[in-house]
């Protein structure tokens, strides 16, 4: 796909549903008694192999664009799968399903796509089969195809060595199928996506600061879920707008909770022009308007318990950063690594080639500005979604147009997301 310059970016969008609360909000439906009636659900890739797989354990969904109804009938209702669970791209996916599984008296099978089978899966199978449940896979239940087989669980005291809300989230949905109470403990908070929404279903969370602990045995009843705008999707409107010249943009409905704001303060260090209105403060999840203008930008250092507050932001930031005066410093965040691809190395590779001064470390990168991007190179997603759209936001303000392979890999996560920049965009 070939994409070019453009002069600036006016208008408003309304942001896609949230990913993460969208995967949540269909599983929770799903081991719910009654009707879990969602709205803003996000119809994206992932988010489908979500519903595609609860539809394989005999739970009844209906989805019509961005509205989906979840007939529950309760955990023990779900049925051995008689065919592969198949959570395509999708890590939120296949590490929470794997928690319910865990759980559950029987047998299944769990694969997903070429990126699926590289992502380290025993940061979740090693704590579910200390809990008591059966899993193996290639390299000792480390990868993909998994299988399961679950029940008899018993409570644990986990400590994670990785702020991470799929490892939590996991070991917190085992733990409600298990005897006694089972406890977890992060370095960091990470998202907490699966507290707010458990709690809206009736589930009793204790928690403090970077640890939740769930007591086996209770029900979830069924609630109705609006699901904010993605603030990992909106980053990049919100980078977008602060670099194209002349640029104003307002995004509607972005999810604010403060375990994902991470993207806003470092957008506010470096100088960006940006108000917020906050919309509903009060419910489980807060969301608003936020509405933003080119600005020049300044270098940040970022680090420490802000990286799970941006982790998916950090392809963006990176792009952010080549525009802005100073060497920007990313460290503590080799998770990257084991995202959709090695984020480190597809950053900086595909920056590169646009004429970015980016230099990958062991646990992040540095990225020198600010450089002009030059363009006119043939750059790839490598089938991430982030990657993508990533480039798509560079190509506005390359002097040279570029050519993106693998540009569908944005329906992950943001199916609208090139009809979103031609919405706004004035070309040159
Ligand atoms: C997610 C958690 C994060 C994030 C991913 C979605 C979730 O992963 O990168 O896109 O929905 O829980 P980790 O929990 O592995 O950090």
């Amino acid at each position: 796909m070939k994409r070019g310059k453009v002069s600036s970016l006016k208008g408003e969008i309304h942001i896609p549903g949230d990913k993460s609360i969208s995967h949540r909000s269909v599983m929770f439906g799903s081991l719910a008694e009654g009707k879990t009636v969602i709205k803003n659900f996000l119809p994206g890739a992932d988010c489908l192999s979500t519903i595609a797989c609860f539809k394989k354990m005999g739970v009844e969904i209906e989805q019509d664009k961005t509205d989906v109804t979840v007939y529950g009938k309760g955990l023990d209702q779900l049925s051995e799968p008689a065919e592969l669970l198949d959570v395509g791209n999708s890590g939120t996916t296949i590490r929470l399903m794997l928690g319910i599984l865990a759980g559950r008296p029987f047998h299944s099978s769990v694969a997903g796509d070429e990126s699926i089978a590289k992502r380290p899966m025993k940061r979740v199978t090693e704590p579910l089969q200390q809990m008591g449940a059966k899993i193996d896979g290639r390299a000792g239940g480390e990868y993909t195809p998994l299988s399961v087989r679950g029940g008899n669980l018993t409570g644990i005291d986990f400590q994670s060595p990785v702020a991470s809300a799929q490892i939590k989230s996991a070991i917190l949905l085992a733990g409600l199928q298990a005897k006694g109470t089972t406890t977890v403990t992060e370095p960091h908070k990470s998202r907490d996506h699966t507290e707010r929404m458990l709690t809206m279903f009736g589930i009793k969370l204790d928690e403090d600061e970077t640890s939740v602990s769930i007591a086996g045995g209770q029900t979830l009843k069924a609630a109705d879920v609006f699901v904010p705008g993605d603030i990992s999707s909106a980053a990049f409107f919100l980078a977008a707008a602060s670099l194209v010249p002349n640029s104003e943009v307002v995004l509607r409905n972005v999810g604010l909770n403060p375990t994902r704001t991470g993207i806003i303060d470092v957008l506010k260090k470096m100088g960006a022009h940006l108000e917020i209105e906050k919309k509903d403060a009060g419910s489980a999840e807060p969301y608003g308007d936020l509405k933003i203008k080119t600005a020049s930008l300044q270098a940040v250092e970022i680090s420490g318990d802000l990286i799970p507050r941006l982790i998916d932001e950090i392809p963006i930031i990176a792009l952010l950063a080549t525009q802005a005066e100073g060497t920007t410093v990313i460290k503590d965040a080799a998770e990257l690594k084991v995202k959709e691809t090695n984020r480190i190395d597809t950053v900086a590779s595909e920056l590169k080639k646009i004429g970015a001064h980016i230099e990958p470390t062991e646990d992040g990168m540095k990225i020198y500005g600010k450089t002009p991007l030059t363009g006119g190179a043939e750059v790839s997603s490598h089938g991430d979604h982030r990657i993508g759209m990533m480039l798509g936001i560079a190509a506005c303000i390359c002097e040279n147009p570029i050519d993106i392979s693998h540009p569908e890999a944005v329906s992950v996560s943001y199916p609208t997301f090139f009809e979103h920049i031609e919405k706004l965009a004035q070309k040159v």
